[in-house]
């Protein structure tokens, strides 16, 4: 059975299968309609959502399947203590997939030791969200025609934006893909990222301190929100939150076909004088995300059965150590009653295996 937690759970192969999937969805909608009828699809949203929720009820409703669920876990036994290896349990019973948003990191990756059905990670805190990536990854391939050889920028909060993190991951897949990182000195890309990813799968990056600089190099601006939910002092989020602006001035410094890509939800960080502009692409992305997650739905319970689609071995070697603690407040670990684990990543840190954070 395969689950997504990390973009990296899909071969580079199911990762293009599902894009595939997606633009045949698009183009033949009336293939779909009856795809998913008699199954059903969980939301168990931790966390506040949208769009992402919203996308994949639509995305289930859209195969022909039904969709059930909680957006508030107060409502759920989650306020009576449950873990979420027992609520998935007992979910798996009435559902063929569930997608789960969850604001500690590592839940989703919890539920799918445990699962009977295939758990999407719809979010998991600050770390990974590899359906935004999927959406991604078909916003650039249907914007641009190609993924390869793309400059893409990153802008606004690479620390805590779960959706960089995971695309970034994702592009090392992709061959000749430029990074250009734009970010106050607070919310750089975490060491993970640059080490374990870049530095390892060979993606160059460059950290430029302005946007004006970095623009007309780019086929792509990625820029976030400031995830002020992240932050554990106020001062600290009102020093950041109006440190990278696209207005239609910068714009006038980029490429004719360079594509504006968002997760949503903005914030102030885009300026609606952009969204006029042809090459702001975040709204066409957001219809793209329904179209994926109906791909993805569709192919993980394809593959269920299927021997030749299962999750992927560990990367790195576990270490043995009683003394090693992960200082993550928000890891799985430190939340509910989860034995730590921990790997070496190449440049000899030692990190927690659910959240990635450093612990030595
Ligand atoms: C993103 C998220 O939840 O991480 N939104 C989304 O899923 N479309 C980005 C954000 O909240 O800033």
């Amino acid at each position: 059975m395969k689950h997504l937690i990390d973009p990296t759970d899909l071969t580079h192969d199911e990762t293009n299968d599902i894009i595939a999937l997606a633009e045949d969805i698009i183009l033949h909608r009336e293939k779909y309609v009856t795809r998913m009828s008699g199954k059903k699809l969980a939301t168990l949203f931790y966390e506040p959502s949208t769009r992402t929720r919203l996308s994949f009820t639509a995305a289930m409703m859209e195969l022909g399947g039904n969709v059930l669920g909680f957006d508030d876990a107060r409502s759920s036994s989650v306020s009576k203590g449950e873990t979420v290896a027992d609520t998935v349990r007992v979910v798996g019973n009435f559902a063929d997939v569930i997608a789960m948003r969850h604001p500690i990191e590592g839940a989703p990756f919890i539920a799918s030791q445990v699962s009977e059905v295939p758990i999407i990670n719809a979010g998991d805190g600050s770390h990974s969200h590899p359906t935004q990536t999927l959406t991604d990854l078909l916003t650039i391939k249907r914007e641009l025609g190609h993924i390869d050889n793309i400059t893409i920028g990153f802008c606004g909060d690479l620390r805590f934006g779960r959706t960089v993190h995971s695309l970034i991951k994702a592009l090392s897949r992709y061959t000749g893909i430029k990074v250009i990182l734009i970010a106050p000195d607070t919310l750089r890309l975490p060491d993970y990222i640059k080490q374990d990813v870049c530095d390892r799968l060979g993606i160059s990056y460059k950290e430029v301190s302005t946007l004006e600089e970095a623009i007309p190099d780019m086929d792509v601006l990625y820029m976030t929100r400031v995830q002020k939910e992240r932050f554990l002092d106020e001062d600290d989020y009102d020093r950041v939150k109006d440190s990278f602006i696209l207005d239609a001035a910068k714009m006038k410094l980029a490429r004719p076909t360079m594509k504006v890509l968002h997760p949503l939800p903005r914030v102030n960080e885009i300026l609606t004088e952009v969204d006029a502009d042809p090459r702001a692409a975040y709204f066409r992305q957001v219809e793209n995300g329904k179209f994926v997650r109906m791909a993805l739905i569709c192919r993980l319970l394809d593959w269920k059965n299927d021997a030749r689609h299962v999750m992927p071995q560990p990367l790195n070697e576990f270490v043995d150590d009683d003394t090693l603690h992960c200082r993550n407040a928000k890891c799985i670990c430190n939340n509910e009653d989860v034995k730590s684990k921990f790997y070496q990543s190449p440049d000899g840190v030692i990190r927690c295996y659910y959240c990635d954070s450093k612990v030595r």
